[in-house]
């Protein structure tokens, strides 16, 4: 299973086994990742589930497709690594992911 690490805006560390098929909000949410909110339950339409890519999975993951990306203009100081967690779906390429999770959602 791949490894999944979330990093909080507070510097604590979350290595997480996560689940193919399942998406890294569901993943952090289960693990109980402290900062990420999803309230919309991973539907697009919140931007409550913001994260930073680390650069070096910018090419795995691809970028943000319309509708992510226009959500995103909601997000919480959103950058160009800027990703919704609910629109990222696990797969074992993604072992060893980095994500960040900003100070606060939007
Ligand atoms: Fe609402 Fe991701 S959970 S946009």
């Amino acid at each position: 299973m791949p490894r999944i690490i979330y990093i909080t805006s507070d510097e604590q560390r979350f290595e997480i086994e996560a689940e193919n098929g399942a998406t890294v909000m569901e993943t952090a949410i289960r693990a109980g990742v402290p900062g990420i909110e999803a309230e919309c339950g991973g539907a697009c339409s919140c931007a409550t589930c913001h994260v930073y890519v680390d650069p070096s999975f910018a090419e795995t993951l691809g970028g943000a497709e319309a509708m992510e990306a226009d959500m995103l203009d909601f997000a919480w100081e959103p950058a160009p690594n800027s990703r919704l967690s609910c629109q990222i779906k696990v797969s074992d390429e993604m072992d060893g992911l980095v994500l960040r999770i900003p100070v606060r959602q939007s």
